[in-house]
């Protein structure tokens, strides 16, 4: 009887490696891209515009790409607050159940970032450095233990997306480096530091100076940022 069973089992085991489905290449291939929006404008905002192309091209590109998206200014991060911070250096045993209902946002964003392999940010320079409801959501993922470690002489990023995009607009022109206002210019330097920091390795930057100028200038701004996101895109 046992026999049998046995040989039942391994005739079962056989038919169904026959029968599975070979996997679909394009589940292979699949990405998901996580796009985050910051400018508390909807309307007339240049960055959530390029934001828009940038998408576009790249679903052109890769048409199997899951779509995630975070709104800042629609639906705003909750700014970390002293329990969610006793939360983040809990150990999991000793977890209570305030601190993980305080600690919950920060779970489902971390989540919803070590999903993506791609980031997509757009973000204006709010007084030469980001808007502060990027930097809510940023101090959400920055955690010890579940997207940076530190062993006591060194961190280590724990982040698995592999390359982040950055959209981001200027009223002014000159934040670049080697520009006059490139010192003034607290943005880029930051995230491109904690995107590193966290482990993204890749960082590409689109900045758009100048929205502050007049239309023909803009216009020509914009056209020479969407050509770098051509190329950058199929590349
Ligand atoms: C609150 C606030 C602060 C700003 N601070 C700066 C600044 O420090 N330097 C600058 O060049 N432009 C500054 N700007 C202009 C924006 O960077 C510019 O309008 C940009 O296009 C905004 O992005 P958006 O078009 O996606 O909304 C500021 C705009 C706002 C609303």
């Amino acid at each position: 009887m046992i026999n049998v069973l046995f040989n039942l089992f391994i005739l079962a085991l056989l038919i169904s490696k026959v029968a599975l489905p070979p996997t679909d290449p394009k589940v292979l291939l699949m990405q998901t891209i996580l796009r985050i929006d910051s400018s508390a404008r909807h309307e007339d905002s240049h960055s959530r515009t390029l934001g828009d192309y940038f998408e576009k091209q790249w679903l052109n590109q890769n048409p199997d790409t899951k779509r995630l998206s975070r709104d800042l200014a629609s639906h705003p991060i909750e700014h970390i607050q002293q329990d969610t911070i006793s939360g983040f250096y809990t150990p999991l045993e000793q977890l209570t159940d305030d601190s993980i209902r305080a600690t919950a946002l920060s779970d489902e964003l971390i989540n919803e970032l070590q999903a993506a392999d791609v980031l997509l940010i757009t973000v204006p320079l709010y007084n030469f450095s980001i808007p502060s409801s990027l930097k809510a959501w940023i101090d959400q993922v920055s955690r010890i233990g579940h997207t940076f470690s530190y062993d006591g002489e060194r961190f280590q990023g724990l982040v698995k997306t592999k390359r982040a995009y950055i959209i981001c607009t200027y009223g002014a022109a000159g934040y670049l480096p080697g520009n006059t206002l490139a010192s003034a210019n607290f943005l880029q330097p930051y995230l491109q530091f904690i995107l590193n920091f966290l482990g993204i390795q890749t960082v590409h930057f689109f900045s758009l100076e100048g929205t502050s100028s007049d239309a023909t200038t803009i216009a020509n701004n914009v056209a020479h940022i969407k050509s770098m996101i051509d190329q950058s895109v199929s590349a």
